[in-house]
């Protein structure tokens, strides 16, 4: 063999190799090397992610399909305790993470925008000390057009005893997540956590049934050119706000991109810089986001990334919630495009 083929040989190897390794990285195995630990916590986190993997599979898959099922489109004809008409993807999706953690015996209780109260899991209490927050389909207005969406998740522990089913220890800052993340719908299925170190991201490889490791320890630039905000609430914003998009709009190099889930949106702000806002309204000072399993879920993933989320005074992680479905404003991606944002909110300019 010449010394060029055999160079080629060795870098096809290597690349197999690679791949091969990148291949069995999948996500319950990738939580275990973070944490470098078999201990029993650690296990109980791989198996939370395990399970938080399977209900992403199940409502991906139903998605997949949307067009060809019965039952899948459309809303139910009902209203959720936000007072926004309910999707059938909606009950769906908030199903399946109810089933695959009752299975799960490590989760006592879990708390989602679809349900007014927190949902206990009696057989589980005993031994789960976990609890689940989450938006089960995110962006829903987009189902029926065979658009983006996703799921947003946090795991918390249980902190005291909880006897009266109060869930007070969940009104406690973001701080307090131990797990967080989103599954993104897109072209293809990604899903991407932080325990705390790092964010990392995996994509649903169909054929394999399984969430594989696409990128370790994304790092958000610390500026970018796009602005992701609902231009038509103008009027309904506060003077500050609208400075800010005047701003925008007589300044070169910004691109706006909004989709209707904010999953999405701040999958791209997370990759490429820049900034997302949904801020309160003259009527809706605290804006219409959840903070408990929308916002801070998703500014821990941004912080750990390196970039910011605010409410537009106070940074969203540090911010005691007064109720189980509190709203906050959200101000949150590149630290550059967070901090002009607030500059406006808290110097006019
Ligand atoms: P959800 O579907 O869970 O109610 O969340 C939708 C959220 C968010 O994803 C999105 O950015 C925003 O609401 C869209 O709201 P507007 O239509 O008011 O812009
Ligand atoms: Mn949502
Ligand atoms: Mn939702």
């Amino acid at each position: 063999m010449t010394k060029a083929a055999e160079s080629l040989e060795l870098s096809i190897n290597n690349g197999t190799d690679r791949s091969l390794d990148r291949d069995c990285t999948t996500l319950s195995r990738h939580v275990l090397q973070q944490l470098q630990s078999f201990s029993p916590s650690s296990q109980d986190l791989s198996a939370l992610m395990n399970r938080i993997g399977l209900a992403g599979k199940l409502v991906a898959r139903r998605l997949s399909r949307a067009g060809l099922m019965e039952g899948v489109l459309g809303f139910t004809g009902e209203t959720n305790v936000q007072g926004e008409s309910v999707k059938k993807m909606d009950v769906y999706a908030n199903d399946v993470f109810i089933s695959v953690f009752k299975q799960s015996g490590l989760v006592c209780r879990l708390a989602s925008e679809e349900m007014e109260d927190v949902y206990y899991i009696p057989e589980n209490c005993p031994i789960g000390r976990y609890t689940l927050l989450y938006d089960p389909i995110d962006g829903s207005s987009n189902t029926d057009t065979n658009l983006s969406l996703g799921s947003i998740f946090a795991i918390r522990q249980q902190e005291g005893d909880d006897l009266n089913h109060e869930a007070l220890d969940l009104l406690a800052p973001g701080r307090k997540q131990i797990a967080a993340g989103y599954i993104l719908y897109g072209p293809s299925t990604m899903l991407v956590y932080t325990i705390g170190k790092g964010v990392h991201s995996f994509v649903l490889d169909p054929s394999l049934g399984e969430f594989i490791l696409c990128e370790e320890n994304i790092q958000i630039p610390n500026h970018g050119s796009v602005y992701s905000v609902n231009e038509g609430n103008f009027w309904q914003w506060d003077e500050s706000i609208r400075e800010y998009v005047r701003y925008v709009h007589r300044t070169q190099g910004y691109s706006a991109r909004y989709s209707g889930a904010m999953v999405s949106d701040i999958h791209r702000v997370l990759l490429q810089g820049g900034v997302f806002l949904y801020p309160g309204t003259l009527q809706q000072p605290e804006g219409k986001l959840r903070l408990l399993y929308e916002s801070a879920p998703l500014a821990y993933v941004i912080e750990q990334a390196g970039g910011r989320a605010t409410t537009g005074h106070m940074d969203i992680l540090d911010v005691v919630a007064k109720k189980l479905h509190q709203r906050t404003p959200l101000i949150i991606g590149s630290k550059q495009d967070v901090a002009k944002v607030e500059s406006f909110i808290q110097n006019g300019h």
